[in-house]
């Protein structure tokens, strides 16, 4: 009999406080920095984000999504053998974010380690993930895309600052006799990383270079079009699947002009297109994740449904999961 992964349960979690357009405009404003409600929503589809209080950390956010999803897969955090964390923007320098987000979850014992993929991390995680059960290393994953992108961007640049937002949304990752991930595409492009990046580093007690986000926007735009229509073509022929079988496609959640023109190339009529990129921003890791679950809760994915994630982003990284919800 073959193993397969199966996602049991899904959960997600905002911070409480949202930011909308007209917030952030006034907010800038007072710091001589123009922007408006229009120009964000006419470029990006974003209309409002969630940003973390002081003191609040990724491992806060992902503990609250983990519970949720636990609770919807009706799972106890102790039956959990392996976690893993997709984050850009993790509590410390060292330990990872999964480690102290096991000792919150009331948890010992099981592997717990992050992963760096900025916003295609959730795809990396839950290929990992995967191929950790299908060959037996683990039962049961919690696979966690987690965000305080508010923590490095710098509200003197209106190009990047009006587009990330914070939050989290993990999945419960089970073996199965069933699939469950039906096929996997991971990419990365190193030579591309001056086009997204935050480049400082600690150093000597100090911050070396600059710690904030910096991004060519058409230049990842340009970039992200082509290589999301590839990954979602090489997913679909690894499964022996067509475009015609995709039910929901959720991708990275950074524009809506770049989801749309994704759908179109798979022929996907727009309302099978998840967008939560009005409400969240971009969320970086957990874009993917807490747009599937809000699908989820809102009825529209359901059991026996395949879907298409995919994630782009910082690297240049790339890559896609076709599933059986
Ligand atoms: O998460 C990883 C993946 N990331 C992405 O996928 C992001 C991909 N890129 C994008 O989404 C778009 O390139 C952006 C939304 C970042 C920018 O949209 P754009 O249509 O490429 O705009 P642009 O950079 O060409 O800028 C157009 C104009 C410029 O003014 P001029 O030079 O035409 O006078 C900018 O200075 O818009 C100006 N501008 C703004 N105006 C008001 C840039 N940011 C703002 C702003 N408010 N916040």
């Amino acid at each position: 009999m073959s193993r397969y992964s199966r996602i049991a349960g899904t959960g997600s979690y905002l911070p409480p406080r949202r930011v909308t357009n007209q917030d952030l405009a006034a907010e800038l404003a007072t710091r001589g920095i123009e922007t408006s409600d229009d120009w964000i929503v006419e470029r990006t589809g974003i209309r409002a984000r969630h940003f973390v209080d002081a003191g609040v950390n990724v491992s806060d956010l992902a503990a609250e999504a983990c519970r949720r999803a636990l609770e919807a897969a009706g799972r106890e955090a102790a039956s959990v053998d392996l976690i893993i964390v997709a984050t850009s923007t993790p509590d410390m320098v060292f330990p990872s974010s999964a480690a102290i987000l096991q000792h919150k979850l009331g948890i010992a014992g099981c592997p717990a380690f992050d992963v760096q993929a900025v916003c295609s991390g959730f795809v990396y995680a839950l290929t990992v993930a995967d191929a950790m059960i299908r060959t037996g290393s683990a039962s049961r994953a919690l696979v966690v895309g987690a965000e305080v992108f508010s923590r490095i961007l710098d509200f003197d640049d209106r190009t990047t600052c009006v587009l990330f937002g914070d939050g989290a949304g993990a999945v419960v990752l089970e073996a199965s006799d069933e699939p469950g991930i039906l096929a996997t595409d991971l990419h990365a492009d190193g030579k591309h990383v001056g086009i997204l990046c935050v480049p400082g580093t600690v150093a000597g007690g100090k911050v070396l270079g600059d710690p904030f986000v910096k991004m060519d926007g058409q230049a990842v735009f340009k970039l992200a079009v082509g290589v999301l229509e590839d990954s979602a073509r090489a997913t679909l022929a690894k499964a022996g699947r067509t475009d015609a079988d995709i039910d929901w496609l959720i991708p990275h959640q950074a524009n809506i002009r770049i989801m749309q023109g994704t759908a179109r190339k798979l022929k996907l009529p727009l309302d099978k297109l998840v967008v939560t990129v009005d409400q969240h921003g971009n969320t970086s890791a957990a874009s993917i994740p807490l747009a599937l679950d809000a699908a989820v809760r809102e009825g529209k994915v359901r059991r026996g449904d395949t879907v298409m994630l995919e994630g782009v982003g910082g690297g240049f990284t790339w890559g896609a999961v076709l599933l059986d919800f």
